[in-house]
């Protein structure tokens, strides 16, 4: 890997990466091939079935979904933006960057979704059930919000009680390495 491609790693709240605005990609090339590969691979490791960018060090607007388990296609979005939302429906959701957090989200039931592709084609794709709500998940991470940003009232305090939780337990950790 060259200089513009830093060793990625899984990114935890509170990252300040996190709540950034991820910037377009202006050329799929090796290098951003070289880091979607390494974003499924972390993925994969941490048993997850989307990531973006952000999550991994990266704040660009790349995501990657492997929802095979849903017979669906693997997917890597460059520059996804959503163009048609239809439906509302509500489900679980965590986050390999809020380790032991989950609520419920509300989320459009089917979207349009035009992106870049690896080959750095134009799509776009119409998505339901776990493949939009991924995809909702995942381009919300590309402009810094968090799916605990989201959750419903009734889990609001539940849900901020574990943020506060994951945040002390990073400054914990930051202090035993600094000693
Ligand atoms: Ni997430």
């Amino acid at each position: 890997m060259g200089k513009d491609t830093p060793k990625l790693s899984l990114v935890v709240y509170p990252a300040s990466i996190l709540r950034k605005q991820a910037t377009i990609v202006k050329t799929v090339d090796g290098p951003l091939i070289k880091a979607a590969d390494a974003m499924f691979s972390i993925m994969y490791e941490n048993h997850g079935v989307g990531l973006a960018a952000p999550q991994v060090g990266m704040s660009k607007r790349v995501l990657v979904i492997d929802l095979r388990q849903d017979d669906q296609p693997i997917y890597v979005m460059i520059n996804p933006r959503i163009t048609k939302r239809e439906g509302e429906t509500e489900a679980e959701e965590g986050c390999l960057s809020l380790p032991e957090v989950f609520g419920q989200v509300k989320r459009a039931e089917r979207v349009e979704v035009a992106y870049v592709d690896r080959e750095g084609e134009e799509r776009t794709l119409l998505a339901e059930g776990l493949l939009a709500r991924a995809i909702q998940h995942e381009i919300d991470h590309l402009n810094g919000v968090l799916f605990a940003d989201r959750v419903a009232e009734a889990q609001k305090k539940l849900v901020d009680q574990k943020l506060r939780e994951l945040a002390e337990s990073a400054k914990q950790k930051s202090k035993e390495h600094a000693r």
